[in-house]
């Protein structure tokens, strides 16, 4: 299949933006070892945006539904402020059990709790508002979870 974007542009790209940290960079390293799907996290460059993302609306509170190993959550949680918070939901035990071993190696994974179960019923518990909410788990229920 011929990728979205040339190597040479996503390079040029990665070069050029907010280089990712030494605990998301093991994360990554980890999830690529050791699951199944580790394309399924965002990488470095969706990494950057969303830090960009986050300190452009001077989120606090920020709402995830989807957090597999954790990459994202960390990203939020380096870009929020001291007092910022993320709520993250996921449904599979295995995913979050490494999340949680890189959380704790990162001085910024205090601000990150994990909600596990269908995130659907999750979010049917929690009370706003989000400043700043990525949908990033089942796509059929996309809708579902904006509305
Ligand atoms: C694309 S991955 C999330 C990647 C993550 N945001 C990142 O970039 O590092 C989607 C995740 O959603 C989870 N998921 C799928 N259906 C779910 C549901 N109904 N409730 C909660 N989590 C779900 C999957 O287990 C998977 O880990």
């Amino acid at each position: 299949m011929k990728a979205l974007i040339s190597a040479e542009i996503e390079a040029y790209a990665e070069a050029h933006s907010m280089a990712e940290s030494e605990v998301c960079y093991a994360l990554r390293s980890e999830t690529y070892k050791q699951m199944d799907c580790p394309q399924m996290l965002v990488g470095p460059l969706e990494g950057a945006f969303l830090k960009m993302m986050t300190q452009l609306v001077q989120a606090k509170r920020v709402l995830e539904i989807g957090m597999f190993t954790g990459y994202s959550a960390l990203c939020f949680a380096e870009a929020l402020p001291e007092d910022g918070t993320i709520t993250t939901c996921e449904i599979d035990e295995e995913s979050a059990a490494v999340a949680r071993r890189f959380f704790a190696r990162s001085p910024y994974g205090k601000k990150i709790t994990i909600h596990m179960g269908p995130a659907l019923e999750t979010m049917q518990a929690l009370h706003g508002p989000f400043d700043l909410i990525f949908i990033d788990a089942d796509k059929q229920n996309y809708l579902n979870y904006y509305r």
